[in-house]
């Protein structure tokens, strides 16, 4: 949109989150609140967004740099009407509209608030205001219009007289007003109301009663503006943001057994014809590709997964990449940086950590492996252990292709094993085995023959 700035008010600790971390910070479906206004406005392809920060502004900003925001400080929150003002410097030499709204209003669509910026320029308007009917309108400032219907002022609910408090269409907090008329109307603004502060909303009749011409614009899903102001509210956001991310996920070929009970944040890729059960949560920045099954109760956080995977139930998978056909679980755990190659199978209680697992090795049972690689092929037996830590450094296990590890074997790690080996069952390696090669590491057994324990009882003595 041409000619379009952008302020976003997120100075306020949000003292009813009974929170350390300012409010804005705090996720919905993975990422934080002010993510999605900043995400809004800049699909409209606004250029120049300010957002005012106070509490906790050096989390907000490294939270959200490198987006081309532009942050300004308001020390003291002394009012939605001072916040905005302290942005002014920040839209030196700026023509154009200046639309605010509040950090905290999570749902707003970007096409709302084209159709609101469109009534805006219109209408004529110097100011405009995003309105809403609610069913109860307490906590909120009221839209008041004179007798002849126009919009004459916002009073808040604790200035508001009884009559006023009847009135049930109220403030967004969304406006849009002319660029620099905003500040020359804020200096204007005093405090005499129940909170002694600078209200915002107190330009509508500042500059109504400089004869320009302002408007209430009545919108017509309440949701949308929702804003979080407590615990409970942000609850019913991520049910309500969840539902939507499920909802673009079905509507791409993705099946969800129970949307309800799947949990995926924002920012995840899923392919078509990918099978999600129950219970099974994923990431913000996960790829998951077509024809996946992921069963019940899986943790997929920040993983890359091919084609055709399957994660078996109770499976905990963290930033790890699994190629196509891989099966991991059930109750399997990757660790960060495991690259698990196709086909390649992950099984029981087996834990992997940062190691690559080759095309079609298969680890299937009560297995640690840590940083090792392994290559292709490979037969790990149960409660195979990599013992990479010697109780100061980690140390790498190196394992070719074709290689054949027996049940409940020790690799002492530095160490490797060539390829096509084979290790005898219970063996504990400490050496490097050669390609080809059977390593046996283990005590003899010794069979005593004809042995009867002295004293022990026998069937005539009972
Ligand atoms: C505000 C409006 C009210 C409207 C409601 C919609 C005022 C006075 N009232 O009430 O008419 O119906 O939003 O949700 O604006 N902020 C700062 N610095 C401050 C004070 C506030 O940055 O010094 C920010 C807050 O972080 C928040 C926004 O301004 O994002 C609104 O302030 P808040 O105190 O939440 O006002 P409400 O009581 O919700
Ligand atoms: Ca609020």
């Amino acid at each position: 949109m041409d000619a379009l700035a952008t302020i976003i008010l997120a100075a306020g600790k949000g003292t009813r989150m009974k929170s350390t971390t300012a409010k804005v910070l705090h996720p919905i479906a993975g990422i934080p609140m002010l993510a999605y206004p900043v995400k809004a406005v800049c699909e409209l392809g606004c250029r120049k967004i300010i957002v005012v920060v106070g509490y906790q502004h050096e989390r907000i900003e490294a939270a959200f740099c490198n987006q081309g925001l532009v942050f300004v400080h308001q020390d003291q929150q002394l009012g939605s009407g001072h916040a905005v003002a302290v942005a002014e410097q920040a839209l030196r030499g700026f023509i154009g509209e200046v639309l605010i709204l509040c950090g905290d209003v999570p749902f707003i669509q970007p096409q709302t608030l084209v159709d609101f910026i469109t009534a805006h320029r219109s209408a004529q308007a110097a100011l405009s205001v995003l309105s809403v009917v609610v069913d109860d309108p307490s906590g909120y400032g009221r839209i008041v219009r004179a007798a002849d219907g126009n919009f004459s002022a916002i009073v808040e609910h604790r200035d508001a007289d009884q009559e006023q408090r009847q009135i049930r269409e109220i403030n967004t907090g969304i406006y849009c007003c002319a660029h620099p008329l905003l500040f020359e109307a804020l200096r204007q603004v005093g405090t005499d109301n129940d909170q002694g502060e600078y209200y915002l909303p107190d330009i509508v009749a500042i500059i109504a009663r400089m004869g320009n011409r302002v408007q209430a614009v009545c919108m017509s899903n309440p949701q949308e503006v929702q804003g979080i102001n407590n615990r409970y509210d942000l609850a019913q956001a991520e049910r309500l943001m969840r539902e939507r991310i499920a909802a673009a996920h079905m509507a791409n070929g993705v099946t969800l057994l129970d949307p309800a009970a799947t949990y995926i944040e924002a920012e995840v890729q899923i392919g078509a014809d990918t099978v999600i059960f129950p219970g099974t949560l994923i990431t913000r920045g996960s790829v998951i590709g077509e024809a996946c099954t992921l069963e019940n109760n899986c943790i997929i956080d920040r993983c890359q997964l091919g084609n055709r995977v399957r994660v078996r139930a109770c499976s905990v998978l963290e930033q790890s990449t699994i190629a196509d056909d891989a099966i991991i679980g059930p109750f399997a755990h990757l660790r960060p940086e495991s690259i698990v190659e196709e086909r390649a199978h992950i099984g029981n209680f087996v834990e992997v950590k940062k190691s690559r697992i080759g095309r079609g090795s298969k680890a299937n049972h009560l297995t640690y492996i840590g940083d090792a690689t392994i290559g292709k092929d490979v037969n790990v037996g149960a409660g195979t252990i990599t013992c990479n830590y010697d109780g100061r450094k980690k140390h790498p296990t190196i394992i070719g292709d074709h290689v054949f590890i027996g049940s409940n074997t020790a690799l002492v790690a530095p160490v490797t094993i060539g390829e096509h080996a084979v290790i005898g069952a219970g063996s504990t390696i400490t050496k490097n085995v050669p390609s080809n090669a059977l390593a046996v590491a283990r005590g003899k057994q010794t069979n005593y023959d004809h042995y009867v324990r002295i004293g022990k009882k026998t069937e005539q003595d009972t």
